[in-house]
């Protein structure tokens, strides 16, 4: 039987075609031959992110912001945060695959104008109190530790009344919102918000997990609650490590949830904190997530793809997703980390995988 192709011509023989001259070609059809392809991306065995494993140094961070600090002036202060670059992603602004950190620093009177935006964003507090966060008519004040969220189109300004300057870590979706190309900015209608509700009402209302206001009513997709205090988290991780070595692979980890689904706080990102026990070696595992963990306390290595990450308190470090690691505690105390994560998007896709894996160390 004789070999047709769809539009009737039967193919001759592979000498007629000057092939460099075809594929010369294709471009100006804006088309490209798939078994030609060389990304290894495309269809991978298993997956390999361009993220590198990388360690952002506080100390090093924070001499740079405080240089800014004289440089930028007062008007310019909402923006004066050194973005965190992933090596491997420049010039791209993410931190992780689908992830972004930057360190800010406030100086005492400054404020952030009212603004909403698409992307939805947290602030971890590093150093300083008496700054504000204002969300949706509720001032959420902020101390070392706390985890105040700014989510998805939430109305939110911020200002330090202080005498102290203030620094803290912003966690956003921005490279997942912008390669899904939704983000949208609206500056508000005044500098700062009227306040609705008394100061940190929030925080005391949802003081329990396990006792939920049942006259509130809410239907958004992130938490309520606007602040996660320091002062609940410590005393938690305190408690636990008392009776509980937790997880192999983490030690003792706890999700910051949303109180009403006991799901993420946003559905773009997860949000840990963790406590391993002195001397602990963790063992090693891969996950599809990407995360970036800030070091609340202590000091510790976590080894990523072969790689030694050595950390200290305040110190950044992100681990690419499928990425091998394992954390080590060096210390006789417990080393405390705070993260975040993609973990909600791969899961609410189906995405999601993690497996068990040799120690490298
Ligand atoms: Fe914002
Ligand atoms: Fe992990």
């Amino acid at each position: 039987m004789p070999r047709t192709s769809i539009d009737g011509i039967a193919p001759g023989p592979a000498a007629a075609i000057d092939a460099e001259q075809y594929y010369a070609g294709l471009d100006s059809f804006n088309v490209e031959p798939l078994w030609r392809n060389t990304d290894p991306r495309l269809l991978p065995a298993e997956p390999k992110s361009r993220a590198v494993p990388h360690v952002w140094r506080y100390q090093e961070v924070r001499a740079q912001l405080m240089t800014a600090g004289r440089l930028i002036s007062a008007e310019e202060a909402e923006r004066r945060v050194l973005m965190l670059i992933n090596p491997g992603l420049a010039p791209e602004v993410e931190t992780a695959n689908n992830l972004y950190a930057g360190i800010q620093l406030v100086l005492p009177g400054e404020i952030a104008p009212m603004h909403k935006h698409a992307a939805a964003a947290f602030r971890f507090v590093i150093e300083g109190s008496g700054a504000y966060t204002a969300v949706d008519g509720e001032r959420a004040h902020m101390r070392p530790g706390d985890i105040v969220l700014t989510p998805s189109w939430a109305w939110h300004d911020h200002g330090n009344f202080s005498d102290e300057p203030m620094v803290w870590m912003d966690g956003l979706d921005l490279p997942l919102i912008k390669k899904l190309e939704a983000n949208f900015f609206v500056n508000g209608p005044e500098r700062a918000q009227d306040e609705l509700r008394p100061a940190n009402s929030t925080e005391r209302l949802y003081a329990t997990s396990r006792l939920n206001p049942a006259w509130q009513t809410w239907d958004k997709p992130y938490s309520p609650v606007i602040n996660y205090p320091w002062s609940q988290t410590e005393q938690l991780l305190k408690t636990a490590l008392d009776d509980w070595s937790g997880s192999p692979t983490d030690g003792v980890i706890f999700e910051f949830t949303n109180p009403n689904s006991g799901g993420p706080i946003m559905p773009t990102m997860g949000a840990y904190i963790q406590a391993l026990p002195a001397r602990m070696h963790t063992q090693a595992h891969q996950h599809t997530s990407s995360a970036i963990y800030h070091v609340v306390r202590g000091r510790g290595r976590t080894v990523v793809d072969g790689t030694v990450l050595d950390w200290s308190e305040h110190d950044t470090f992100t681990v690419p997703g499928w990425s091998v690691h394992e954390h080590i505690n060096t210390e006789n105390e417990p080393a405390i980390l705070f993260s975040h994560t993609d973990i909600p998007v791969l899961k609410a896709l189906g995405f999601y995988w993690e497996r068990a894996c040799p120690r490298q160390a």
